[in-house]
């Protein structure tokens, strides 16, 4: 029985499906670890899988499939043309985005592709709600240039501002009017803004940067990559839309735009795919006679039968409550284990990870040392955790003057996968952080010892600035992190 004199209890949640396959993980010693991140040239996008324990470098394309998406497997139409699969695909796109003409793509860089060559003319500029990196660089590739009109709190890694991913208004308005709306090729509207830190936008938000849009003649397309989990923000935190679904919120959030890109990696649950959807006729046909150059046929974008098909399922799954609601929950619980030890994260904590605010905790190194991708280095050394750098490194260099871009946020960004790792994982991955931040001031800075060209967080090898490791030596000496999770 409940008693009225006592405060309500907090019950504990679980998710909404059970286990049942799992895939070993290698345990590794911290001097192999060492040594595989020196191999690696103190870039974790350049570890091999094999040494690494907790994976949490991305949510893309990591997450795990249902029963249902690999029973889907099994009925994949190979068809070259006019697979069945690409008509289950249109049919879950347009239930739950609503847009009627759906192109598959082989992941979201290729309908980023598609859609910023048919729209930017060179000398546009395309303003949006903070950048993504191969977003923008496709913007750029098609001679756009990328404006950020998102409000100032996103860059502030404290504010606790509930819609840190939406746009400025203000910003917005004064854009159009300096250079004039025919130079706007459209706007880019990110939902649970990545680079901010997994931050949602407003519905309202939506509503309003879309209606000042199309009264200066500007169309609107989502990034609607991450928009269920947006969605769920906005049921949990808006006025008035607490007793409605994220189905439902999502197909008002999409009904305001004039389109959308995806990456399927995300949202909807699958390790490949992506797509582009539009409401213009004559823009959908333009877009599936380019598919056919760098996709592939307009009915299967650079993905198998069966692919369409997990896709298809895993949105409908991706669009329940329950699912998204585990999502964001275990995310959270993450957050709070960090806060509770007293590291300095983005706030309030987003939707597909938790982001350290490495500006913060490496202080001591200079940004052109780049201390989110040491922060990164010394916490695989810790455990075998793989967090990726969102800071100097991903902004890269300023097109015109070639000077590396100093981003506000320097980020190290904890991805959690969907539907792959426990609650006990997520302790490892706390603890490991906490060891790692008590030992912050023997973290040492890099530089570069090979710069790619484009995208260059991706390739990038570094050496420390000083010694050969990652921490000063004392520290190094004195810690063991063997095995990470003895006692
Ligand atoms: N848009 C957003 C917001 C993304 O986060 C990503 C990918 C893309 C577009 C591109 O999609 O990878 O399927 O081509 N984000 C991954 C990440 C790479 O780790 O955040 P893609």
């Amino acid at each position: 029985m409940n008693d009225p004199r006592q405060p309500p209890r907090r019950r504990s949640w679980a998710e909404p499906y059970k286990v049942k396959m799992v895939e070993p993980l290698r345990m590794t010693t911290r001097a192999e670890r060492a040594t595989a991140l020196a191999r690696a040239g103190f870039n974790t996008f350049l570890l091999d899988s094999d040494d690494v324990y907790i994976d949490l470098l991305t949510d893309s394309g990591t997450g795990a499939m249902s029963d249902r998406q690999w029973a889907g497997l099994m009925l994949g139409d190979e068809a070259y043309a006019g697979s069945r699969n690409f008509h289950h695909l249109e049919a879950a796109v347009r239930e739950h985005y609503g847009f009627p003409h759906v192109i598959p793509t082989h992941q979201g860089r290729g309908a980023e592709h598609l859609l910023s060559q048919l729209c930017i003319e060179p000398g546009d500029v395309v303003p949006g709600n903070m950048y993504f990196t191969t977003t923008k660089f496709h913007q750029e590739l098609a001679g756009g240039r990328f404006v950020d009109v998102i409000i100032d709190e996103a860059h502030d890694p404290e504010s606790e501002h509930p819609f840190k991913g939406n746009v400025d208004l203000a910003k917005l308005r004064a854009l159009i009017d300096k250079v004039g709306a025919a130079r706007v090729a459209y706007l880019s509207l990110e939902t649970n803004v990545n680079m901010a830190g997994g931050q949602p936008c407003s519905l309202k938000n939506v509503r309003d940067t879309c209606a000042l849009c199309h009264e200066h003649g500007i169309k609107v397309f989502l990034d609607a990559t991450r928009a269920l989990e947006n969605c769920y923000f906005i049921k949990m935190r808006e006025d008035g839309q607490r007793s409605r679904s994220v189905k439902e919120i999502l197909r008002e959030l999409c009904s305001y735009a004039d389109g959308c890109t995806v990456s399927g990696k995300k949202d909807c649950l699958v390790n490949i795919g992506g797509f582009l959807a539009l409401n213009d006729d004559e823009l959908a046909d333009r877009a599936r006679n380019l598919c056919v150059v760098y996709e592939g046929l307009h009915t299967y974008g650079g993905l198998a039968g069966r692919d369409l098909e997990a896709m298809a399922i895993g949105i409908a799954e991706s669009a329940d409550d329950d699912t998204t609601r585990a999502r964001l929950g275990q995310v959270a619980y993450l957050g709070r284990r960090l806060t509770d030890a007293g590291v300095p994260i983005v706030r309030p904590v987003g939707g597909h990870g938790v982001f350290l605010d490495a500006a913060r905790i490496v202080e001591h190194v200079p940004r052109a040392q780049f201390p989110a991708q040491a922060l990164t280095a010394a916490i695989y050394l810790d455990s075998g955790v793989r967090a990726m750098e969102r800071g100097t490194v991903s902004a890269g260099r300023d097109p015109a003057t070639g000077a590396n871009l100093i981003p506000s946020l320097e980020l190290v960004r904890l991805t959690i996968p969907r539907r792959v790792y426990t609650q006990a994982h997520m302790d490892v991955v706390a603890e490991s952080v906490a060891a790692v931040y008590e030992q912050r001031e023997a973290i040492v800075g890099l530089r570069f010892t090979y710069e790619p060209e484009h995208l260059r967080f991706f390739q990038a090898r570094f050496e420390p600035v000083e010694g050969t490791g990652i921490l000063r030596a004392p520290a190094a000496a004195s810690v063991s992190s063997d095995p990470p999770c003895s006692g």
